[in-house]
């Protein structure tokens, strides 16, 4: 459906004549509020960081399409936030300083489960935690795959890819979407059916902000058991026997049957001279056969079957969401928040025994943070490396996180810390991927580098895609070009642009 051409420059004008009532401008007591909703991260909350000329809260696809028209009829840039989670905030800063409206979906969080035919469709604003509450409550042997965090939107997740505790088995969220809705720069509408085909590829993986506005997902859901096992597990001691563990782990957590998730977190520092790890299992099977599978191939982790309880996979999510009830998987508030800053890699080659310890003791000397190690291979390794622009399937054994984090009275130490990452992640260097060193975009780090922006509305020039390339690549090696293909076709005047998004291939105005 085409909407109406929208009659006024004017942001707030133009809204509302064309009905969408529902926004609030930097005058009213509603912005602050409602602009500070969903923001993760709190270093982009601070006073210095640009605001928008309007926070948009579209309540139907119609709105939806309405608010982008007027945005981007008003040169104001677009930016377009589900469920705020970015890690360097791009869903509601610019980076360039040209005036944006941010379109907030967070009132378009519809989840509608079909049951009999293990599908779903969501509206982007949904959070994960919505869509599991959905889904595990409409039939205790359906689930979907995505991440844990219940708070982390739809919009931004499936768009970047979304790994999860039972991604081995199924896949990433991109895996397994069946249609999909997106708005262009006109305010336009289109399914799959109507979407070029390089365009449906791009929007599964490739960064959200680059390709439009997906307004809903169609979602294949997955069979599970009606119970999982799962546990949590602490150990303690010196750097030798934690990177014992972490040696191990290499060579079990990547190789385990499908139905086996085991991730590991292992925090900084030391109290007393020892460090500590945590293990996260969930395994889509009864107790006992995690006991024998885990005792036989991972005996050193000593794992008791005291540790380990069976739960519905809804009530799995609950617990490694860090909640404590099914109905609080729909309480859309982000917690306390956080100052952070995270980089990514990955690991192809298990890291040696000697290294490990090297690795740990530099961790020893840094700021409050962590690593977090997340097992592929299973249907990771199975799912070809160009069937969406998600590429680190085959080969990849596992992901790093790296995190460091502080509080609001540490403020004045935060590029101290980030620096401190930065050093880890250079020490880091000879043990993971390399040519490209590959991250996850769902991990978004800028200092992989920045669009240059060229003028207010982020044009391109010829050569911004060689330069978009060189941490492109990082995200998405090979299939970088395709989705400089699929820009090119969905938003070749490059409406939709961030810091980081995919320009399209240069061309005279
Ligand atoms: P947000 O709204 O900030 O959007 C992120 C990007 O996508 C922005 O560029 C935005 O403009 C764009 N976007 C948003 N909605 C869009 C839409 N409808 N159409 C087009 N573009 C859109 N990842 C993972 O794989 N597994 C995990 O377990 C976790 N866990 C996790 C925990 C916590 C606490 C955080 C902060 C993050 C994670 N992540 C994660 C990373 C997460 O997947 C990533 O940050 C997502 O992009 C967040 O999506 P949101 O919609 O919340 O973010």
């Amino acid at each position: 459906a085409h909407p109406p051409p929208p009659l006024s420059h004017n942001i707030s004008s133009c809204l509302l004549s064309n009905g969408v009532t529902n926004f609030s401008l930097p005058s009213s007591p509603t912005y602050t509020p409602l602009l500070d909703a969903s923001i993760r991260n709190l270093r982009f909350e601070l006073p210095g960081v640009g605001k928008p000329a309007a926070v948009i809260l579209p309540s139907s696809q119609r709105d939806l399409q309405r608010a982008v028209a007027c945005v981007v009829n008003a040169s104001l840039a677009v930016r377009v936030r589900s469920g705020g989670h970015s890690y360097e905030g791009l869903s509601y800063t610019t980076e360039n300083r040209v005036p944006f409206a941010v379109v907030d979906l967070s009132n378009l969080n519809r989840v509608v489960v079909d049951a009999a035919a293990a599908t779903a469709w969501a509206e982007s604003g949904a959070t994960l935690g919505e869509v599991y509450h959905a889904v595990g409550l409409s039939n205790r042997s359906l689930a979907f795959s995505a991440g844990s965090c219940a708070t982390v939107g739809m919009g931004g997740h499936v768009a970047g890819g979304g790994f999860g505790l039972i991604s081995r088995k199924f896949g990433l969220a991109a895996d397994n979407v069946l249609d999909a809705v997106v708005i262009d720069a006109g305010g336009r509408a289109m399914a799959r059916d109507a979407m070029n085909a390089d365009v449906f590829w791009a929007i599964r993986g490739g960064g959200g902000g680059s390709f439009g506005v997906v307004y809903a997902w169609k979602l294949r859901l997955v069979p599970v058991p009606e119970n999982v096992t799962v546990f949590s597990v602490d150990r303690t001691g010196p750097v030798e026997l934690i990177a014992g563990l972490m040696h191990k782990w290499q060579y079990v957590g990547p190789s385990l049957p499908d139905e086996f998730y085991l991730s590991t977190y292992i925090p900084t520092g030391s109290s007393d001279g020892n460090m500590s790890m945590s293990f996260t299992g969930q395994v889509l099977g009864p107790k006992h056969l995690a006991m024998s599978v885990l005792s036989r191939t991972f005996p050193e982790l000593g794992l008791a079957e005291s540790e380990l309880s069976e739960v519905s996979w809804l009530e799995s999510t609950v617990m490694f969401a860090g909640l404590s009830s099914v109905a609080d998987l729909t309480n859309r508030q982000p917690g306390v928040g956080e100052y952070a800053k995270r980089k990514s890699d990955y690991v192809r080659a298990p890291i040696s025994m000697q290294d490990t310890i090297k690795i740990l003791r530099y961790m020893l000397t840094g700021p409050e943070g962590s690593i977090q190690l997340d097992p592929y291979g299973g249907a990771m390794a199975r799912i070809g490396s160009t069937v969406t622009p998600f590429p680190n399937r085959a080969g990849y054994l596992y992901s790093i996180q790296y995190t460091v984090s502080w509080k609001a009275s540490d403020i004045n130490r935060a590029d101290e810390y980030i620096r401190w990452l930065r050093s880890f992640y250079a020490f880091m260097a000879p043990y993971v991927s390399k040519n490209p060193r590959a991250a996850y975009v769902n991990y978004l780090d800028l200092d992989l580098g920045s669009n240059n922006w060229m003028n207010a509305t982020g044009g391109t020039s010829n050569n911004s895609v060689d330069h978009a390339a060189s941490w492109g690549e990082c995200y998405f090696s090979t299939n970088f070009d395709r989705l400089v293909r699929a820009k090119s076709k969905v938003d070749p005047e490059n409406v939709f642009n961030n810091a980081q998004s995919i320009p399209p291939l240069y061309h005279d105005r």
